[in-house]
This record gives C-alpha cells, sequence and structure tokens, in this order.
C-alpha cells in the first residue's frame, strides 16, 4: 500500500477538553508547543479572537507546513515556528512572546506522519528506518538499528518500549542486520516475539522505542517543562497531553512536585527542602477521552491530558490555612502513609 503524503487528516484529541483547561480567552497569547496539523490551534485562535495570538512550534518542518494551510484564515495573529520545544524559551525570547496565558503540548505523533510519510514511523507501511521528527537531526532509527551494541539496542527496546522480550528481540535484529526498512523490521520483531493473547501488534513496542530514542522525547520533555513554567503569565496555564505511560509519568511527576510545599524526602520530620509550590493542578485526577471520542478516533484511546495553572498570592493565603490542618493531620496519620500522600494531594489541588 502507497498512501499519499498527508493522506490522513489530523483530528485533534480532547479538543473541548483541552480548550477547557486552557481557559482559552479573547485576547490571550498562547502557545502550541506542538502545531502538527493546526488542530488544537486553530480552535484556540478561534475563542480567543478577537486580539488572541498563537505561537505555534513544531519540529517537522511538513507540520509546519501544513499547518499553515490551516490556519490561513488566521495568518494575522499567528506565528510558526519550525523548531523543537526543548528550545521553547529561547524561542519565545526571540519573538518577545512571553508572558502567556496558556501553552500546550500535544506530544506523539499527528496522523500525517504516521500514515504514509513515507518517514518509517509506521510498521504498516514500508519505509526507510528513519522516525526523525526533523530530516536535520543527524541520527536515524536505522543507525540506532544496525550500530547499536546487542545490549544497548535492548536496552532502549526495554527502556523506550517497556518490551519484555527486549533482550530476544535485540538478539534476533543482531542476527539479521542490516535491517533495511520498516516492514523488514516488524517481521523480525514478529519472529522475535510471540503475538499471542496480545491485542497489539508484536512491533508496536519496539517501533515506540526507537521512535522514543532517535528524538530524545522523553529528555525533550522534561527540559521543555521547566521552560514552558517560566513563560506564564498570571494564572497562566499548562496543558500537556500524552499517549504513553513514560511520557504521562514524567508530566504528572513534574506538576505534582511544582504543586507540592514540601518535597523533602518521605519520612523527613521537619521540612528542610525550603520548595515552594509554582503550580495549582486543575484536575484531580487525569482527563481521559470519552468512549464515544475513541469511538470516533480510536487514535485518541491512549490520552491522557493533564493541566495546572501558575499559583497566585490569594492561593498562598489559602494554602497556609490548608498547612495548619495537614500538620495537625499529618501528626495523627504518620502511621498511615497512603492517608498522608492522599492528604498531601488534596492539598496540592486546593
Ligand atoms: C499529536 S501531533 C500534534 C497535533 C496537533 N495538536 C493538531 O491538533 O493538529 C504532535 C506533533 O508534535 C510534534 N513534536 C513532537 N515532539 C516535538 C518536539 N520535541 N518539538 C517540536 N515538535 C514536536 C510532532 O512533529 C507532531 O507534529
Amino acid at each position: 500500500m502507497s498512501p499519499s503524503k498527508h493522506s490522513s487528516y489530523h483530528v485533534p484529541v480532547l479538543l473541548g477538553e483541552t480548550m477547557e483547561a486552557l481557559a482559552v480567552q479573547p485576547g490571550g497569547r498562547y502557545v502550541d508547543c506542538t502545531v502538527g496539523g493546526g488542530g488544537h490551534a486553530r480552535a484556540i485562535l478561534e475563542r480567543s479572537f478577537p486580539g488572541g495570538q498563537l505561537l505555534g512550534i513544531d519540529a517537522d518542518p511538513e507540520a509546519i507546513d501544513a499547518a499553515h494551510k490551516r490556519l490561513e484564515a488566521h495568518r494575522s495573529s499567528v506565528l510558526l515556528v519550525n523548531d523543537n520545544f526543548v528550545n521553547l524559551q529561547a524561542t519565545c525570547i526571540r519573538y518577545d512572546f512571553f508572558p502567556v496565558h496558556g501553552i500546550l503540548f500535544d506530544l506523539g505523533l499527528s496522523s500525517m506522519q504516521l500514515n504514509g510519510s513515507g518517514r518509517g514511523f509506521s510498521f504498516q507501511y514500508d519505509a526507510p528506518l528513519d522516525m526523525r521528527f526533523n530530516p536535520g537531526q543527524e541520527i536515524t532509527a536505522a543507525d540506532i538499528v544496525n550500530s547499536s551494541p546487542e545490549a544497548e539496542l535492548a536496552r532502549i527496546i526495554r527502556t523506550y518500549g517497556e518490551e519484555g522480550h527486549s533482550r530476544q528481540v535485540a538478539r534476533y535484529i543482531v542476527r539479521e542486520r542490516p535491517v533495511t526498512s520498516t516492514l523488514h523490521l516488524a517481521r523480525i520483531v514478529e519472529k522475535a516475539v510471540s503475538r499471542k493473547g496480545s491485542k497489539i501488534h508484536p512491533a508496536t513496542k519496539t517501533f515506540q522505542a526507537l521512535r522514543i530514542a532517535v528524538n530524545l522525547e522523553l529528555e525533550n520533555l522534561e527540559i521543555a517543562l521547566k521552560q514552558a513554567i517560566e513563560l506564564l503569565g498570571f494564572e497562566g496555564r499548562l496543558v500537556v497531553i500524552s499517549y504513553h505511560s513514560l511520557e504521562d509519568r514524567i508530566v504528572k511527576c513534574f506538576m505534582q512536585r511544582e504543586a507540592r510545599k514540601c518535597v523533602c524526602p518521605p519520612g523527613t520530620p521537619v521540612c528542610v527542602c525550603g520548595h515552594k509550590p509554582r503550580l495549582k493542578l486543575i484536575h484531580r485526577h487525569v482527563v481521559a477521552p470519552s468512549e464515544d471520542e475513541m469511538r470516533a478516533n480510536p487514535r485518541s484511546r491512549s490520552a491522557k491530558l493533564r493541566a495546572a495553572r501558575l499559583i497566585t498570592q490569594n492561593d498562598c493565603l489559602a494554602t497556609e490555612e490548608m498547612e495548619v490542618l495537614l500538620a495537625e493531620t499529618k501528626a495523627r496519620a504518620w502511621r498511615r502513609p497512603a492517608l498522608l500522600r492522599k492528604l498531601q494531594m488534596v492539598f496540592a489541588m486546593a
């Protein structure tokens, strides 16, 4: 099968929930760090009219082209930049685009990249093993697959793909090198990993691992989240949609840590960290797509949205009252760490 480029239009995931979490308002200024096909960006521009502005970033030049087309009607309010969001702060400074009302990360791949972009992201279509978001990046998936020592390959597949059979997959790959294409790799993984009892294709985890490694996805996300918080203005919002547990863990830990008053190791009798909360969580639990959305757009199935906003002086005053309550409860709850963690969570949300 050889589908045409951009054959699948990207349907934005959790669109209503994202607009709500960003609290998009007329005249607001927003950064979409993963503008992709411009679906979320267009909704932000529509809701922030009149006077709204959007800075859209994407590492993939083809995504920037697609976003230009989709956002044509808003061209006077939008600035599109082909860069990696690891440079978020520098990009916002370069374009004098801060402080902002909201920042969105909709991580992973767009349908345009997945469906026949010819860039090797999918095992459904035959293509060279590339997987770079930006063709200017140095390392391709083929470089990793064909040049890494077996143990390193197994580590990548285990760490970034959470593949239980990583050593076996690595052994089969090394035996069949050079691996030349996506379908070649998928066939090798199929031989290495049994398909029995699993709903997902055996190559899913290996492909995810290679894409994450090629694009340094987890490292870049951690760096960008830290930069994002610095760019938020009064009550500014940070919204992240992730698609697998490794990304979600980074987002969850980051937001929870930034919402906590104390980050001392558990069991420390008196707080010595001096940590100041900077975020307030917007939802108690992660936001997932509805059954209807999952049915209409199967790509949304694994999506998880987390959101937080910059803490204000009023939040801090309310926090002081909560603190007294927490300290009293802490004195009694030390034997029940689970209860204490729950209380701390409620405390972070308050
Ligand atoms: C799920 S798509 C975004 C779709 C978009 N929200 C929409 O509604 O059309 C993810 C996009 O993020 C981009 N991306 C992933 N990692 C990136 C990074 N580190 N820096 C910049 N863009 C990145 C990908 O190239 C892709 O276009």
